[in-house]
């Protein structure tokens, strides 16, 4: 039988071909390929090589090439319908009915596409006429470019009733094409179908090979039912299988080997506009394994950008449980958690691609979340609680669908789980729950005013190794009684984390010969301290430091000795890292005069030296960084 073109292109989108490959040969990644010893013909060198993108592989010692099907044919001896039937079954997909209804679907669809791309094309050229006025003073007053809705072929859907349909039906297509295509909407009353997408702002939503098979639409105005109309499940759209901007992003993702997953259409095209162009979003939907997959085919650790308020959190924690089965060797998701009440758009607005750089550069690891969600959700402070959380830290790693990752995932975390309740002799009540539980005076959301600001502060005049140290002495001022004078003399650039230090210092000073256990030192009089000395903005930013979470010694429920070796190695770090830089200037300084003279070996030597060491530390140091 003939199986429609796309039939055959759905499995191939869905199963890579490095999936079915790898489970007859091991395969390595190699940039944008995978290579292993060829299963047709024995050798000692690799030169069978897999190209998920292009969807085939190739044996460069037998010339063997082909699709995910040949292989299938080619390695299990199956006819090319039993290697369709195979793989549409690994693909949870519904074989074809068999009759020749195959090749009308198949004209059939190449006919929704042409209605889906006659309506981009005109709804691009609506926003070109006089009645889109105020729906490119919409785009402009949000910073969308002309450059932008070319690229995006942003359009306008204008508040006439039936203008789509009428332009469609003057170019000869079908009423119901129409209406299939999800562009109009016919009432039940058989009244005559009018057009979906009225008075918005148009987001055409591209298939993989980057044709238009669904569009989203904004609503201009904050009163609107429906902030965002989507396209309704077509033939050629479900919603669930496709990332918005996936054609566009791919190349760029492989380039940059990353890629981003945002909520929303704006999130990518603001993106876009700020340089950052491997970006795509769900469909306001919680990430689906369909997405998932569709993002390891762009690399291996797509990074989900999540708001950091609990909803964001919330979505976060749901894509770990849709990802634990599916996560496989080298591929993973990661998250980036944004300040509260923002998006990607707000953040490159406000602060340029660098602010969203910064923030994808502290991205947490899958594993990482997972930890700190299960910590977060309950105290373990008394045995019965503590096997609590051991026991939902285990059925979470049970669930890693991969044997070798699920092996891993168990080993890591058996040690966290080690390193939190192993510590000898201390008993369960002096070790404290979660930090939600601890701290509830820094649990509200800080103001709009605040966040601002802490974004427009951006991270340039931020160091977060500095926040960490100064942190730790906030969530334990009994350091003071060893330390205060290493803390005196740190070097802080950050002006507001060191004005903080010296307040920290004055009201220590103050004190009279005080002990660990001194009452003034207590966490709650100390912050309130600081707090009466107009210090509650930088406070509750340091408290809410994402990077502190996964730091345990920064933990306010800590105990003091882990708490002094954790901070004494940071700051130890810190030091040395500035005197490095300090004598790097100099020596560049130097240089400068050298090159002048042409007698640049030493210098130039002990440059290269002195940056091998620094980028050591900070490896070795990175997530304080
Ligand atoms: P957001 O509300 O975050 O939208 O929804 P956004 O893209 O940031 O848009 P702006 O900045 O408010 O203009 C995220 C996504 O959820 C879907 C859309 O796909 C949107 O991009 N959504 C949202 C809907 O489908 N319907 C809605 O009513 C709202
Ligand atoms: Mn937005």
């Amino acid at each position: 039988m003939a199986f429609p073109q796309t039939f055959l292109e759905e499995i191939r989108n869905r199963i890579s071909v490095s999936d079915v490959v790898g489970r007859k040969v091991k395969l390595q990644r190699r940039g944008r390929e995978f290579v292993g010893l060829s299963p047709f013909k024995p050798e000692k060198t690799p030169s069978f090589t897999v190209n998920d993108d292009k969807q085939f592989y190739h044996c460069f010692s037998t010339g063997n090439h082909g699709s995910v099907f040949d292989f299938v044919m080619e390695t299990e001896g199956l006819s090319f319908p039993e290697a369709v039937e195979r793989l549409a079954s690994e693909a949870g997909m519904q074989m074809p009915d068999r009759d020749p209804q195959d090749a009308v679907r198949a004209v059939n669809q190449a006919s929704l596409l042409d209605v889906t791309e006659a309506s981009a094309k005109w709804f691009e050229a609506q926003l070109k006429t006089p009645a889109a006025a105020e729906a490119r003073a919409y785009l402009e007053q949000r910073g969308v470019s002309q450059e932008m809705i070319t690229r995006f072929r942003i359009g306008f859907g204008p508040s006439s009733r039936t203008a789509l349909v009428e332009h469609l039906s003057a170019r000869d297509m079908g009423l119901d094409k129409i209406v299939e295509a999800g562009m109009a909407i016919k009432p039940d009353d058989n009244k005559a179908p009018y057009d979906r997408f009225r008075d918005r702002i148009i987001f055409p939503i591209n298939d993989a090979r980057g044709r238009v098979i669904a569009f989203g639409g904004r609503a201009m105005s904050a009163e609107a039912k429906a902030k965002y109309l989507n396209s309704p499940e077509t033939p050629l759209f479900h919603k669930s299988r496709v990332l918005y901007n996936f054609s566009g992003a791919r190349q760029a993702a492989y380039d940059t080997n990353n890629v981003l997953i945002s909520e929303g259409y704006m999130d990518v095209v603001g993106m876009a506009r700020a340089g950052i162009i491997n970006a795509v979003a769900g469909l306001g939907t919680a990430i689906t394994e369909e997405q998932i997959g569709l993002a390891w085919r762009m690399a291996p650790e797509p990074i989900l950008c999540l708001d950091g308020d609990a909803a964001g959190l919330r979505a976060a924690y749901r894509a770990i449980d849709r990802a634990l089965p599916l996560l496989k060797p080298g591929y993973s998701l990661r998250f980036a958690i944004l300040p509260p009440g923002k998006d990607p758009d707000d953040v490159v607005r406000e602060g340029g691609a660098e602010a969203m750089q910064a923030l994808l550069g502290k991205a947490m690891s899958l594993i990482d979340l997972m930890w700190e969600r299960e910590i977060e959700a309950a105290p373990w402070d008394t045995p019965e609680r503590a096997a609590a959380l051991k026991k939902r830290l285990r059925e979470a790693t049970a669930r890693v669908g991969d044997k070798d990752v699920r092996a891993l995932y168990g080993q890591d975390i058996k040690a966290r789980l080690d390193k939190l309740l192993g510590e000898q002799g201390v008993p369960y009540q002096n070790r404290g729950g979660p930090r939600a539980k601890q701290n509830p005076r820094f649990r509200s959301q800080p103001t709009s005013e605040a966040r601002r600001s802490a974004i427009s502060r951006g991270v340039t005049d931020w160091s977060n190794r500095e926040a960490l140290i100064v942190l730790c002495v906030l969530q334990h001022p009994a350091l003071l009684v060893h330390e205060r004078d290493r803390f005196e003399t740190l070097e802080i650039q950050t002006s507001a984390l060191d004005a903080l230090r010296f307040e920290m210092i004055d009201y220590f000073d103050e004190l009279e010969a005080p002990t660990e256990t001194d009452a003034g030192l207590d966490n709650g009089a100390f912050t309130r301290h600081l707090i009466g000395k107009g210090k509650q903005e930088i406070c509750e930013r340091l408290v809410n430091m994402s990077e502190a979470r996964r730091m345990s010694f920064a933990r306010r429920e800590s105990d003091l000795e882990d708490v002094l070796a954790g901070w004494l190695e940071v700051a130890r770090n810190h030091h040395k890292l500035q005197t490095l830089t300090t004598e790097q200037k100099s020596v560049e300084a130097e240089l400068e005069i050298e090159l002048a003279r042409d007698g640049t070996q030493n210098a130039l030597e002990r440059l290269l030296a002195i940056k091998n060491e620094i980028a050591a530390l900070e490896r070795g140091d990175d997530s304080a960084a």
